[in-house]
């Protein structure tokens, strides 16, 4: 068989989205355990942040994080590009500037040729270039399922942190790419159909809204990925102890999305994610609306608490309320 000849996405057991442990759970797990923020642990476990940061000066801070995922798309140097990008952007999350990253690889040897995984790592490599991230190794294992991401090391200013406990009451809520990825990534381990541009969105790096986020002086963002937009929405929220307020009618969707919806395409991760939120959501709106809202993302934008150039505002933040998240 041609390399081609191979769907990758089959050998995923998840639905199309990126397989994280739901998040009440993971909560659970990690809940008393080290990390607690200190003195020079800027962001630590507390609050689920993106990446954890530790200064090391007045004027440097240190930015870690790691994510790894099972196939989304069955291109392997798609794959590699997504993962990627998804890994860089916890570092922009939080204001930073990706240094160095190494290569995470689960690798069925006996199922897949190792054509394949040169695909994927060349995928990988190629984007940590575009973001100006030296790649250096990594660590590698044998493994049925494959899996790939990268540990990505990153420097930011220990003053100018984009945090997901900095919301404040009166902030715009912007958005800076379109919900749907989960659905189609869905639609397409099911049936092979290919959406270039979700595959687009994902292999897009966060930089450029992270720059223009400190740019426009914000001090709260986070990434849309696993928990979907409800699910990092209401941790960013909660966080920051107020309320969400979410403009349905203004959040953006990839074309096909709604479609992908309709036909059913809509994965486990996605539903956990909407149960998980909704003893805390208040919501005008239908089923399908949270769902699309809830849709599990890879390698999505950047929610910033502000204003800032060519992104949506799809909402804003209020003092706390009876609920945390309210869709309008
Ligand atoms: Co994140
Ligand atoms: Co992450």
């Amino acid at each position: 068989m041609t390399a081609t000849a191979y769907r990758l996405t089959q050998y995923a057991r998840g639905g199309g989205c990126a397989c994280k442990i739901p998040p009440g759970e993971l909560e659970d797990v990690v809940r008393g355990l080290l990390g607690s923020a200190g003195p020079d642990l800027l962001v630590g476990l507390d609050d689920g942040d993106d990446a954890a940061v530790v200064r090391i000066d007045d004027r440097t801070a240190v930015v870690v994080t790691a994510d790894f995922f099972t196939p989304v798309v069955d291109d392997a140097y798609d794959w590699g590009r997504i993962a990627a990008a998804n890994a860089l952007s916890d570092v922009y999350a939080m204001g930073g500037r990706p240094i160095v990253a190494v290569n995470l690889v689960g690798w069925p040897l006996d199922e897949l040729p190792n054509e394949l995984l040169r695909e994927v790592l060349r995928g990988g490599a190629d984007v940590a270039r575009e973001a100006g991230c030296h790649v250096a190794g990594g660590h590698s294992i044998d493994d049925p399922e494959p899996k790939y991401g990268m540990a990505v090391t990153g420097l930011a200013d220990p003053d100018r942190l984009l945090r997901n406990d900095a919301a404040r009451p009166g902030l715009p809520l912007s958005l800076t790419k379109p919900l749907g990825v989960g659905m189609l990534n869905n639609r397409h381990k099911q049936t092979g159909e290919v959406f270039p541009a979700a595959v687009a969105s994902m292999v897009a790096l966060n930089r450029a809204a992270s720059e223009a986020a400190l740019a426009a002086g914000c001090t709260a963002a986070t990434d849309v990925t696993g928990f979907g937009l409800l699910g990092h929405l209401y941790k960013m929220a909660r966080a920051s102890g107020v309320t969400a307020v979410i403009d349905a009618a203004a959040v953006p969707y990839l074309d096909g999305a709604r479609d992908a919806l309709a036909a059913g395409y809509v994965s486990g991760g996605t539903r956990r994610n909407l149960d998980w939120v909704r003893p805390h959501l208040q919501s005008s709106v239908g089923e399908d609306e949270l769902l699309l809202l809830a849709d599990a993302q890879t390698s999505g934008g950047l929610l910033v608490a502000g204003e800032i150039p060519g992104a949506p505002v799809i909402g804003h933040f209020e003092v706390s309320g009876p609920s945390t998240v309210r869709v309008a």
